[in-house]
């Protein structure tokens, strides 16, 4: 099964465990929304309609929360899973929020645009390190100047001892949240698609993009916000 085939499989599903898999849901989402929203804030001060992309957007989850934070912007969700996407559709429609979904690899061009904001969450990961460095470079590339990128992202652990420390925690993490043995099991058959980098390693991949101001805002084990903006 590729990847776009294991998240469509879970498309109906996918946003209701969401909370369970994610312990720090709340802080991890919400991190990147408070990195976004000042650019987004911003272009609408100034009589624009704020623009985002949102890299790997499945069913619009951080899209949604971006769009309740800041209303009046202008959505494009990427993502290769046409059920994904679907289900982004129908939840965007029912908030009337503006939006449009390209369905594409993010290894393709971006859409064209200038955006204020580029987001991704949980997504970057299932490229390989070659296909995230490109990925960053067009991202920083599509950015108006002043707009954001941020990633919510799964990182690797910098070390292999931490690697596994990150597993054994939030395996346990999960389990106290009411993840089913079965619902673990899926969990890990999807991360076979994984291939995190660390934190340190995407921060310089994001510099050597042109981007500034680059951190990491929040990280809970291999759970990270990380991001900076364009000139
Ligand atoms: C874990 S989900 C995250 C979805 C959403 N961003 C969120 O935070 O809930 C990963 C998404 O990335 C998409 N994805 C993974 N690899 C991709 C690729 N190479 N091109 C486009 N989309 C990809 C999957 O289809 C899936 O919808």
């Amino acid at each position: 099964m590729s990847v776009v085939d294991v998240f469509d499989a879970v498309a109906g599903t996918y946003d209701e465990a969401r909370r369970r898999l994610v312990p720090c849901f709340d802080a991890f989402y919400g991190t990147a929304v408070e990195v976004a929203a000042p650019a987004l804030r911003a272009a609408l001060a100034a009589g624009r309609t704020p623009q985002v992309l949102d890299l790997g957007a499945g069913t619009g989850l951080l899209s949604l929360l971006l769009a309740t934070a800041v209303p009046g912007v202008r959505l494009t969700l990427v993502d290769a899973a046409p059920a994904m996407l679907a289900r982004a559709t129908d939840q965007l429609h029912a908030r009337s929020v503006a939006h449009r979904t390209v369905q594409a690899d993010l290894s393709d061009d971006l859409p064209s645009g200038r955006y204020d904001a580029v987001v991704s969450a949980l997504a970057i990961h299932h490229l390989d390190d070659d296909g995230k460095r490109g990925l960053y470079r067009r991202a920083a590339a599509a950015l108006a100047p002043g707009g954001v990128f941020v990633n919510a992202e799964q990182v690797a652990g910098p070390t292999p001892a931490l690697d596994r420390r990150y597993d054994e925690v939030w395996t346990a993490r999960i389990t106290e949240l009411g993840s089913s043995p079965e619902e673990i099991a899926a969990a890990r058959e999807r991360m076979r698609h994984d291939r995190p980098a660390t934190v340190a390693e995407q921060c310089r991949w994001l510099a050597e993009a042109g981007l500034v101001d680059v951190d990491c805002y929040f990280k809970e084990w291999r759970f990270a916000v990380f991001g900076g903006r364009a000139r």
